[in-house]
C-alpha cells in the first residue's frame, strides 16, 4: 500500500508505528531510507557469512518481517530466527509475509520492548535503524545486551540515522536527504509534516558518538559495511 500517512492532518504526532504506518511501511521504507534494498541484501550476505546450520539470529525492530523473510529464502540451512518489535500492528504484518516460510525455518515473533528481551546464544544481531527510536539514555544498555547475547565470533548488524558533528555538513545532509525524499514522491509538505512528528522520537547521534557506544558496550572490532551521506550501515564482532 502507499504511504500517504503525512498528506492530510491525520498524521501520527509524535510519531509511532501505530496500525496506518504499519500498513504502509514497506513502502514508507523504500521511499524513505536511502539504499533500503541495498542495505537488505547486505544484511543476508553478512548473515551467510556468521551463521550456520541451526544458528540463531535476532531481528531487533523486525517490522514487517522483510528482513527475516529474505533470510528465509537466501539461507540455504535451518535458521533459528527471532523478530522482535514493539508494534504489534507491525508483527501481525510480519505474521502474514512469513507464513510461507515456517516450514523451513523456526521463526518467532514476539511482540517486546527491545529492552526487557533477554538474547542468547545468538550468531547475529540485526538492528536495522531501530537503535535510532530507542532513547538515547538506554542505547548502551541495549547495547550491553545484545553484546552479552551474542555467541564468541558473534555479529550484529546496525544500521542508522547519523547527525554530522559540523553543522553546516548537517545542513547539507539534510538537503540532500530531503532531494532524496521528493525524487521518491514526497511532497515538501509531507516532508516536513513527517520530521516535525520525528522530532525527538527518532534522535541521531553522530558517527564518533556511535562507535563510542559500541567501544563501552564491549565491541572493539567495528567496521562500516555501508554509507550514504546521514545513513550508515556497521558491523560489530564479539
Ligand atoms: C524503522 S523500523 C525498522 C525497520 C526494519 N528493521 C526493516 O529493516 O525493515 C523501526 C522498528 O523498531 C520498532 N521499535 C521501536 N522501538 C522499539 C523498542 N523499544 N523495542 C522493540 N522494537 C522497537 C518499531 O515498532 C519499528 O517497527
Amino acid at each position: 500500500m502507499l504511504d500517504r500517512v503525512f498528506q492530510t492532518e491525520n498524521y501520527p504526532r509524535p510519531f509511532s508505528f501505530n496500525r496506518d504506518v504499519a500498513n504502509v511501511f514497506d513502502d514508507m521504507a523504500v521511499r524513505s531510507i536511502p539504499f533500503y534494498q541495498e542495505v537488505q541484501s547486505c544484511i543476508t550476505a553478512w548473515a551467510e557469512a556468521y551463521s550456520k546450520e541451526e544458528s540463531t539470529i535476532y531481528d531487533i525492530g523486525c517490522s514487517t518481517g522483510t528482513t527475516l523473510a529474505l533470510l528465509c529464502q537466501d539461507i540455504p540451512w535451518h535458521l533459528d530466527l527471532i523478530g522482535v518489535d514493539s508494534s504489534q500492528a507491525m508483527l501481525d504484518n510480519a505474521e502474514a509475509k512469513l507464513a510461507p516460510f515456517r516450514i523451513k525455518n523456526r521463526v518467532s515473533l514476539q511482540c517486546q520492548n527491545a529492552l526487557d528481551m533477554k538474547f542468547q546464544d545468538a550468531s547475529m544481531i540485526i538492528c536495522n535503524f531501530t537503535l535510532q527510536f530507542i532513547p538515547v539514555r538506554e542505547r548502551f544498555t541495549l547495547l550491553q545486551k545484545i553484546f552479552s547475547g551474542l555467541k564468541s565470533g558473534g555479529l550484529l548488524f546496525l544500521s542508522e540515522k547519523i547527525r554530522s558533528a559540523v553543522p553546516a555538513f548537517q545542513e547539507t545532509q539534510t538537503y540532500i536527504y530531503e532531494s532524496f525524499k521528493r525524487k521518491n514522491g514526497y511532497s515538501q509538505n509531507e516532508i516536513e509534516r513527517k520530521k516535525e512528528s520525528l522530532d525527538n522520537v527518532l534522535v541521531p547521534l553522530t558517527l564518533t558518538e556511535q562507535y563510542d557506544l559500541l567501544e563501552r558496550a564491549g565491541f572493539s572490532t567495528v567496521d562500516i559495511v555501508l554509507k550514504w551521506h546521514s545513513f550508515v550501515s556497521i558491523v560489530a564482532l564479539k
